[in-house]
């Protein structure tokens, strides 16, 4: 973003505040106008005068100050993007039901700009079917939540409910207003370079990435080497065409986790082929695109060692024993949803285009995705780089396209045959 931004950063009321400071300087330093507007019980973890100092600018607390201004809906107004961190579980309710009881509640409803949302909370309200149904909702309504993380919270519990890092927060907001900042009748997504109408508006797309692990004992996995850069690439491309975007994101190289986490784009997180295989059984019957770009497990071991595997019990030789792993792309495409494209990869150690397609073409009749995306990968292509080249096969196992560049714009191309493929 190269304009200065007008920020309006929300602080409720938990522990969590000492790390929004953080995001309020690194905003101020990035050359960002920030107003700050504290709750009451924000206040009672981090006093007016930080907020002043950090921020460079008089603390609104309450609707009735600068009365004549009206001063909510100047806020509202002017701001490019608004900031709430961290959110409570009584704010995000009260965003959800659009309660406007003080400032912040005032100046979020008279505001047009994207809404980020840092929530903090222990982990049993964050699981509680309320803030589940809360959260819903305002991610229904376009609003970007960011995390929360797992970790340490406050006291000696552990689990999910610690407010996202400031870094996380910061380039959520400014992915925020940078999308927010495409007039609304410029019909394109993003930057230049991936300039797309939004033909994905009103569409559910399910974006797999990365690649899975299969655990043998507690300190050994068996994974691959997917960075999830193709898959991520998927996910940003889709929600800047204007889809409704549901990442269910496997092991992530740190590029592309990063990349997603700033994106605020709904993820859902999995570890083995199983967890992904649950999570797509669970989200698929939504979507209008299943894009599955992560490298699944095709085997894990047939049983999961709940002590470390010590080598002396093992002697000179050890054999791991594996079982096939459930075929997720196989089961979607045996059970085909009218009016649903299915995209598939295959990722093949091949020197040359028509071995390439061959094997594509055998493998599409095998599981007859309405799309095969096939590439050619080996020890210093394919894996963790910021390009591909790739073949797109259709189910009859003719090749539609021959596309290559950035895994952006590869995205770009396979969506653009999956949108010629979607029923109005
Ligand atoms: N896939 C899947 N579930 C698995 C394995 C793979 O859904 N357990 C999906 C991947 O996400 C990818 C495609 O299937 O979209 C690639 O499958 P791959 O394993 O390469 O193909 P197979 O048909 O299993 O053939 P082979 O392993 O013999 O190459």
């Amino acid at each position: 973003m190269d304009r200065p931004l007008n920020v309006v950063v929300g602080v409720t009321g938990g522990i969590a505040a000492y790390k929004t400071i953080q995001v309020v300087r690194d905003l101020v330093l990035a050359g960002h106008r920030v107003k700050v507007i504290a709750t009451d019980s924000a206040l009672r973890f981090v006093g007016a005068p930080t907020w002043e100092a950090i921020s460079r600018q008089p603390l609104s607390m309450s609707i009735f100050e600068d009365v004549a201004t009206v001063h909510h809906v100047a806020l509202g107004q002017e701001a490019d993007v608004v900031v709430i961190a961290p959110a409570t579980a009584n704010t995000i309710a009260k965003l959800a039901a659009g309660i406007a009881d003080d400032l912040l509640g005032t100046t979020v409803l008279a505001s047009r700009a994207p809404l980020v949302v840092a929530p903090a909370m222990h982990t049993e309200m964050w699981n509680h079917p309320a803030t589940v149904a809360n959260v819903e909702t305002l991610r229904a309504r376009g609003v970007t939540i960011v995390g929360p993380d797992s970790g340490q919270l406050t006291g000696t519990d552990v689990g999910p409910g610690r407010m996202s890092e400031p870094d996380a927060i910061v380039a959520a907001a400014l992915a925020a207003a940078s999308r927010a900042a495409v007039p609304a009748d410029a019909n394109v997504s993003v930057g230049a370079a991936h300039a797309r109408p939004r033909d994905l508006a009103g569409y559910r797309v399910l974006v797999t990435a990365g690649g899975t692990r299969e655990p043998i004992d507690p300190v050994r996995y068996l994974a691959n080497r997917s960075s999830g850069k193709q898959g991520v690439a998927f996910a940003l491309a889709a929600a800047a065409r204007g889809a409704d975007v549901t990442v269910i994101a496997a092991h992530l190289d740190s590029d592309p986790a990063a990349a997603l986490e700033a994106s605020g784009l709904h993820t859902i997180e999995v570890v083995t082929a199983a967890d992904l295989a649950a999570a797509v059984e669970r989200e698929a019957a939504e979507a209008s695109v299943v894009v599955m770009a992560a490298a699944v497990a095709d085997f894990t071991p047939a049983k999961f060692s709940e002590r470390k595997i010590k080598k002396r019990a093992q002697g000179e030789r050890m054999e791991l024993v594996l079982v096939r792993t459930r075929d997720v792309l196989g089961d979607l495409v045996a059970h085909p949803v009218p009016g649903r494209i299915v995209v598939g990869f295959a990722a093949e150690t091949v020197t040359d285009r028509d071995e390439l397609v061959a094997i594509a073409r055998e493998k599409v009749a095998r599981k007859p995705a309405d799309l095969l995306v096939a590439n050619a990968v080996g020890a210093d292509r394919g894996f963790g780089t910021d390009d591909n080249e790739a073949v797109v096969l259709a189910a009859s196992g003719d090749v539609i396209a021959d596309v290559s560049g950035s895994k952006r714009a590869v995205a770009d191309a396979v969506l653009d045959r999956a949108v010629e493929m979607l029923a109005p």
